[in-house]
């Protein structure tokens, strides 16, 4: 296959294995390139993105427009708080006059879940979803699946655990699609106010002891705890959830076996992990910085062979 099935990469929920392996492919090809001396491909010359940020970012941010730079493509800049969207502005009118600015692609971050889809039905430009609210954050799903191959090789019966905030956390539902397309076994552990009572529907095994969970894993992807999105208290103080869901050196090293640590970042350092965690050589987290450039490449490359 050469071409992915979508137009838009709005949730890893609207993909297939095939897509998921075009992605990869692709990405290896860009991994190269951006460890090359001169790290750009003149690919994308002809192609105007936007990137609209209604929600904080860095990473993601950076790493959409470094990838967007890198293949050549002309790139303009929004977010929320500079934008007339404080003035009232809804978001069709906010986009349709950017798109009249002859604007190729949209890169989309927005609190509200779904807001990419709907987008994707008033107006006629290729939207990736850099994360809507609690929903789906596919690239990331797709740089941590990425990295766990890199790392581990197969992901087919390996076992993945995601620890924390899974209720409020795009990063835990697009991983569980991803992961459970390409055949990995789930378990998700955290405060049971965190956890969703659909999850077991998705396939996604409960556990509430951090300690089992860690043994039962070959991977542990570390969420933040996303305070942002909580409208009440979900457990009594953070001292609390770091004492039962916050894995410590001692706590790894106690295990009888080498796990692999992941996380998204912004790490809060001292919550969710150590710092001796997230230095160590157990964590693979600047890998997955370092390759969520090359798969927003690829994503960015595939999408746009659809626009011509
Ligand atoms: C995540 C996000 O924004 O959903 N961060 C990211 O994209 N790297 C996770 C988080 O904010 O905790």
């Amino acid at each position: 296959m050469s071409e992915l099935s979508v137009k838009h990469l709005l949730g890893i929920k609207y993909l297939n294995k095939d897509d998921l392996k075009l992605i990869f492919k692709t990405a290896d090809h860009f991994k190269e390139v951006i460890n090359r001396p001169i790290k750009k491909v003149p690919s994308l010359r002809d192609i105007t993105i936007a990137n609209l940020f209604f929600e904080n970012s860095t990473r993601t941010k950076l790493s959409f427009e470094l990838a967007e730079k890198r293949l050549s493509a002309d790139v303009i800049n929004f977010s929320s708080s500079q934008s007339s969207v404080a003035k009232g502005e809804t978001l069709v009118d906010t986009v349709n006059n950017i798109l009249s600015m002859k604007v190729d692609m949209l890169v989309m971050r927005h609190p509200n879940p779904g807001a990419g889809v709907f987008l994707s039905k008033h107006i006629n430009a290729s939207i990736i979803n850099a994360g809507d609210g609690a929903h789906e954050h596919p690239t990331q799903a797709l740089l941590d699946s990425y990295s766990i191959k890199e790392h581990l090789g197969e992901i087919k019966g390996r076992n993945i655990l995601i620890v924390g905030d899974i209720m409020h956390s795009r990063v835990a539902l697009s991983n569980i699609f991803a992961l459970q397309l390409q055949g990995a076994n789930l378990m998700v552990c955290g405060p049971k106010s965190l956890i969703p009572k659909y999850i077991t529907s998705l396939g996604v095994a409960v556990e509430t002891d951090l300690r089992k969970a860690l043994q039962w894993c070959d991977v542990a992807n570390m969420l933040r705890v996303q305070n942002e999105r909580m409208d009440m208290s979900y457990f009594p103080s953070t001292r609390e959830y770091t004492q039962q869901f916050g894995v410590t050196k001692t706590l790894l090293d106690s295990l009888d076996k080498e796990i692999t640590i992941m996380h998204p970042g912004p790490i809060n350092r001292g919550v969710e992990i150590t710092s001796d965690v997230a230095d160590s050589k157990q964590a693979i987290i600047l890998n997955q910085v370092e390759n969520g450039v090359a798969i927003r490449m690829a994503v960015i490359y595939l999408l746009a062979s659809k626009i011509k």
